[in-house]
């Protein structure tokens, strides 16, 4: 493989973190309260694996356009919302996100759920933004706009929220925690690899193999999330360890044991690359995004 990933990583986080500082309303923009909260989460870090992942499937086909980025950011919006909202006591109440006290921590339940509600809104907004899109054609506009709501909502990653909520405290088969997993977490990971492949004009093969890469790399992503979970501190994950295992919830770990886990989300990664087997090598950060997903100590 030609691609330094660490490198690759670092430096596609520096773009999408630059283009959000340009363009997010600045500091001072009423309602302030708001926007301070939203930046507050948005800007404390984060991998950005999402964006980084459309910046990577785009970029595995061609040169993308200028959609690119705005789009990408899109996802990110989403998964800092999903994450404040996650976070909140009638959630997972937790205390510490991205090395930092938790949104409602700061700004009070009211204005950490507004500002998830502010995110997700925003995330619709820059993908239809003339000025910020206006360089692909309407038709595919629309279709990436359609991965987005698909991939966030009722039947993707808020559907996977609830599928989650309600298996806390319950005995769930193996099929369900899969389930589970490919929703609230996997869904939003393949719209951001499907908005990357509309936006570079993939053919439908190609669009089907980074379809099956990005389930995948979905499923592998949770598992390391799961494993990290007993295997990682605050410190290293920016967020409290071991609360699954004390709100019960079951997780591949729990099933599988770290080691078996560990086995089937490498099984998940190597299967991930083998979708990209006709791609050539502008496809390869996207091969090595897959090893790092389940390498990665945060
Ligand atoms: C954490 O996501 C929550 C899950 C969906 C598993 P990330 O691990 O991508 O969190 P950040 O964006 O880097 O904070
Ligand atoms: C987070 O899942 C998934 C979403 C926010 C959609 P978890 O609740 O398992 O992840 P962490 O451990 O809080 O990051
Ligand atoms: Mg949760
Ligand atoms: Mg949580």
């Amino acid at each position: 493989m030609s691609v330094d990933i660490k490198k690759y990583l670092e430096e596609k986080q520096q773009l999408v973190d630059g283009y959000l500082e340009a363009n997010l309303p600045p500091i001072g923009t009423p309602p302030t309260v708001l926007h301070e909260s939203i930046r507050y989460s948005l800007l404390a870090g984060g991998k950005r694996i999402r964006p980084i992942l459309t910046v990577a499937a785009a970029e595995s086909i061609g040169p993308p356009p200028k959609a690119l980025l705005p789009v990408a950011c899109a996802f990110e919006f989403i998964h800092t919302y999903s994450l404040i909202h996650d976070d909140l006591p009638a959630m997972d109440n937790d205390d510490f996100r991205r090395g930092k006290p938790t949104n409602h921590k700061v700004y009070g339940d009211g204005m950490a759920i507004l500002a998830g509600d502010g995110l997700q809104t925003m995330a619709f907004e820059w993908c239809s933004r003339v000025d910020l899109v206006n360089d692909i054609e309407p038709y595919v506009q629309v279709q990436i706009i359609a991965e987005l709501a698909h991939g966030s909502g009722n039947q993707g990653m808020v559907g996977g929220q609830v599928l989650d909520i309600q298996a806390e405290n319950t005995k769930v088969d193996f099929a369900e925690i899969q389930n589970i997993h490919a929703h609230k977490t996997g869904k939003l990971i393949r719209a951001a690899v499907r908005a990357g492949a509309l936006l570079s004009g993939a053919n439908l093969t190609q669009f089907d193999q980074l379809t099956a890469y990005a389930e995948d790399i979905g499923l592998a992503f949770q598992i390391a999330d799961d494993v990290l979970n007993v295997t990682g501190t605050r410190e290293e994950l920016g967020k409290d360890a071991n609360t699954d295992a004390e709100r019960g919830k079951q997780t591949y770990p729990s099933f599988y044991g770290l080691k078996g886990a560990k086995k089937l989300a490498q099984e998940c990664a190597d299967r991930a690359i083998s979708r990209l087997s006709s791609f050539d090598e502008k496809a390869d950060p996207l091969r090595g995004i897959a090893q790092y997903i389940v390498s990665r100590r945060n």
